[in-house]
């Protein structure tokens, strides 16, 4: 394990944040990290990561709403209500800096690492909900990580963004621990047995050399 991004992260995620029931979730351990190349590439093309990071707001809002229509989560809706109007939040702070700084909102570019870890989730009933869960928390807690990567690296050159940065950390963290904690509510065994799997998927994805302006 290299980087830890979870509820019992103390250098990320406050205690005070979630409620009690949710001290118990175990910490993401990514077991890969971004090649260097990553994060050249990222501050070599601050713009259109920009504009790559409004989509991923506006993209993790929606699935939070997805996840709505599978009937094992008819108990979750407001946790994913909240978690879609926290990211829609988000997409106006990022669409607020793109006009600040000039920058148009360009098309979206998919992102290879997310559509390996989309396309290994299974069909069936309890299998689909839990696989979906899952690749949702990987790309937060992948995204948690990388916004701390960022803000570090920020720091020294633009501190506005190295804040922006900074201050999206724990809610991201808090996304991916919700995430996994309805995919074990479901079926605790099976969740682990999968998020064994999804963690070895991204440590062989995210080291894949990539050329393209985006964050995942
Ligand atoms: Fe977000
Ligand atoms: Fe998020």
């Amino acid at each position: 394990m290299f980087f830890s991004c979870g509820l019992q992260s103390g250098r990320f995620l406050p205690y005070g944040l979630l409620p009690a029931d949710k001290g118990e979730i175990a910490m993401l351990m990514l077991r890969a990290k971004p090649p260097e190349s990553w994060l050249t590439k990222v501050m070599a093309n601050l713009d259109a990561v920009l504009v790559d990071h409004a989509h991923l707001e506006r993209k993790a809002a929606q699935s939070a709403l997805k996840l709505q229509r599978y009937q094992q989560l008819s108990g979750s809706l407001k946790e994913l209500t909240e978690i879609a109007v926290e990211e829609l939040e988000h997409f106006n702070l990022v669409l607020n800096l793109l006009d600040c700084r000039g920058i148009a909102l360009g098309q979206a570019i998919s992102s290879p690492w997310i559509s390996g870890m989309m396309n290994s989730v299974r069909k069936g009933r309890n299998e689909q909900v839990i696989d979906h869960l899952l690749c949702a928390a990987m790309i937060e807690g992948r995204s948690c990580e990388k916004f701390q990567l960022l803000s570090e690296a920020l720091r020294p050159v633009d501190a506005q963004l190295a804040k922006f940065y900074g201050d999206l950390v724990v809610s991201e963290g808090n996304h991916y621990a919700v995430y996994l904690l309805m995919a074990q509510r479901i079926d605790k065994n099976e969740a682990e047995r999968r998020l064994d799997y999804y963690l070895t998927l991204d440590a062989e994805l995210v080291v894949q050399p990539s050329e393209l302006p985006i964050l995942h």
